[in-house]
C-alpha cells in the first residue's frame, strides 16, 4: 500500500507520484503493471483526475508507458536508470543468461582479441625488470604515454606530449576526473542530445546540470549552440554516438569559436573514430584547436577490448595543474601487467596491424547486416547509422511494439537492445561486433522470423 495523507499540505496526486516512483526505484520490476485507474480510485479513496494526475507526471518521466486499451506498465528503458537489488541489469555483459544470438552494440567477438601476441608479450613484460612491489605512476605508464602520443599524432592528429595524457580505466572514469578537475569552474555541461548515457549519468552524478544541444544532419545545431552559456560541452564529432554523421570543418571550428569566446572547454569523445568503414576518418578537433579548449578521450574497448579497461585522457595544459592537485593518490590506475603489454603491443608494430585486421573484419560484418538488413525489411525499417563503429541503428516504418519484440525475441534467446531517439521515438541498435563472421547471417535471419511474427500478430 502507498502512503497517502490528505493532512499534508502536499497535493495528494504528487504523494501517489512519489510513492509510484520510489517503488519503481526500488521494487517493481520493467513492464510490471500497474493498477488500474479505477482499482487506485477505490483503493485510496482519491478522485479518479487525482490518479490520472499522478500518471500522467510520470509518463512525462518516462517512468512509465501507456498502453491503449492495456493501462500502464513500468517503462522498459528503466533498466537502464535504476539496477534493483538481486535482479539482472537487462545489458549487464558479466552475466551467464543464456543467450544464443547477443546482438550488443558494443561488443567485439571474441577472436577480434590477439590472444597469442598477447600472451607471449605478457610474459615478456612479467619477466623483465617490471617491478610489482611498488605503486607506479598515477597519470599513466609513461611508455604506454609515450606510445599513444605517437599514435594520436600520427593518426588523430592529435596535439599532445606525455604530459597531457591521462591514463584511466575507462570512460566513466575520465568523465570522473573531468568533472572534478572542473567543479569550481560549472555545474552546467551542454550535450549532444541524444547521447552517450553513460556520459550523462556520471555529470549527474556529480551534480552537473544537463543541457541538451540537439543533434541534427551535420552534427550538433549551432544555432543552438551559440545560446549557449554553458561552461562545457561533450560530443562526439567523428562519428556521433546515435547517428554517426561526422561534424564537417566548418562545424567543427564555430563550435571551437563558441567555445572561445564563451570561455569554455569541450569534450571531444573520439570513441570509435579507428572502425571508418567508408571513408578515411578526419582528424580529432582537438588538434585544430592547439590543445587549448579541447579535452580530448579515447578508448582503446572499440578496437583491442572493452574488457581490458584503458581509456585516455588528453588534457588542456591549463588543466593539468588542478588535475595534479586533485588527483594525487592512485585513482582508477590500469594494472601495470596491462599497461605495459599494450605499451609493448603498440610499439613492436602489433597495433597497426591488429587495427587493419579489426576494420576488415568489422565492415564485412557491417556490409553482411546492412545488405541483410536492407533486401529483408526494407519496407519495414529505415536505418539511421551506418558506416562506422560496431552497429548499426534501425528505425521501424510499420506500426511495430519494439518492447514485444524484444521479449518474443529473448523467448527464443535472441537479444536485442532498445535505444530511445526522443521521448516518443523507439529505435533498436543492431549490434554485428559481437558475432563471428560465419555466424551473423544466422542471427541475421533468427532476428528476422522473430520480425516477421511479431508483425504479423500485430497486424
Ligand atoms: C560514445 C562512447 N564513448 C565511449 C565509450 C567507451 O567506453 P569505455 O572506454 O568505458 O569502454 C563507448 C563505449 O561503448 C561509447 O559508446
Amino acid at each position: 500500500m502507498y502512503n497517502i495523507d490528505p493532512k499534508l499540505d502536499k497535493p495528494i496526486y504528487l504523494q501517489l507520484y512519489e510513492e509510484i516512483k520510489k517503488d519503481i526505484q526500488t521494487n517493481l520490476k520493467a513492464g510490471e503493471k500497474l493498477s488500474s485507474i479505477r482499482k487506485m480510485t477505490t483503493d485510496y479513496k482519491i478522485s479518479k483526475n487525482t490518479v490520472q494526475n499522478a500518471y500522467n507526471q510520470l509518463y512525462a518521466e518516462g517512468y512509465i508507458d501507456s498502453i491503449p486499451q492495456s493501462g500502464y506498465f513500468v517503462s522498459e528503458n528503466l533498466y537502464d536508470n535504476f539496477k534493483k537489488e538481486n535482479e539482472i541489469e537487462l545489458e549487464d555483459k558479466t552475466t551467464d543468461d543464456i543467450v544464443k544470438y547477443d546482438f550488443y552494440p558494443a561488443c567485439l567477438s571474441a577472436d577480434t582479441f590477439p590472444k597469442k601476441t598477447w600472451l607471449r608479450l605478457y610474459n615478456k613484460v612479467l619477466k623483465s625488470s617490471l617491478n610489482l612491489g611498488i605503486y607506479h605512476n598515477n597519470q599513466g605508464d609513461i611508455e604506454l604515454r609515450e606510445q599513444i602520443v605517437k599514435y594520436l599524432k600520427s593518426s588523430r592528429s592529435v596535439n599532445c606530449t606525455i604530459e597531457n595524457i591521462v591514463l584511466t580505466s575507462g570512460f566513466a572514469d575520465s568523465m570522473f576526473i573531468i568533472s572534478k578537475i572542473l567543479k569550481d569552474e560549472t555545474k552546467r555541461i551542454a550535450f549532444e542530445t541524444p547521447s552517450y548515457r553513460v556520459a550523462k549519468k556520471v555529470f549527474e552524478q556529480h551534480n552537473f546540470e544537463i543541457e541538451e544541444i540537439y543533434v541534427k544532419q551535420n552534427g550538433i545545431d549551432i544555432k543552438q549552440l551559440k545560446k549557449s552559456k554553458s561552461k562545457l560541452l561533450y560530443l562526439t564529432p567523428s562519428h556521433q554516438y546515435f547517428f554517426g554523421v561526422t561534424t564537417p570543418i566548418a562545424n567543427r571550428i564555430e563550435i571551437i569559436n563558441w567555445a572561445k569566446e564563451n570561455n569554455s572547454y569541450i569534450i571531444e569523445d573520439d570513441y570509435d573514430s579507428e572502425l571508418s568503414y567508408n571513408n578515411r576518418p578526419i582528424p580529432a578537433m582537438q588538434g585544430i584547436n592547439n590543445n587549448e579548449q579541447v579535452i580530448y578521450t579515447g578508448t582503446f574497448s572499440k578496437s583491442l577490448s572493452p574488457s581490458i579497461r584503458v581509456a585516455y585522457l588528453v588534457l588542456p595544459v591549463n588543466l593539468l595543474k588542478e588535475y595534479k592537485k586533485e588527483f594525487d593518490y592512485p585513482f582508477s590506475t590500469i594494472p601495470i601487467d596491462i599497461q605495459k603489454t599494450l605499451a609493448t603491443f603498440i610499439k613492436e608494430g602489433f597495433w597497426e596491424r591488429h587495427l587493419r585486421k579489426v576494420r576488415t573484419q568489422n565492415k564485412k560484418k557491417h556490409d553482411i547486416m546492412k545488405s541483410f538488413l536492407y533486401s529483408n525489411l526494407k519496407n519495414d525499417i529505415e536505418i539511421l547509422r551506418e558506416g562506422s563503429g560496431l552497429n548499426i541503428l534501425i528505425k521501424p516504418k510499420i506500426d511495430i511494439d519494439l518492447k514485444i519484440l524484444i521479449k518474443e525475441a529473448q523467448k527464443k534467446y535472441v537479444k536485442l537492445y532498445l535505444r530511445n531517439l526522443d521521448e516518443k521515438t523507439e529505435v533498436l541498435s543492431m549490434g554485428f561486433g559481437n558475432f563471428k563472421e560465419s555466424k551473423l547471417k544466422v542471427a541475421l535471419e533468427q532476428f528476422y522470423i522473430i520480425w516477421e511474427e511479431v508483425k504479423n500478430k500485430q497486424d
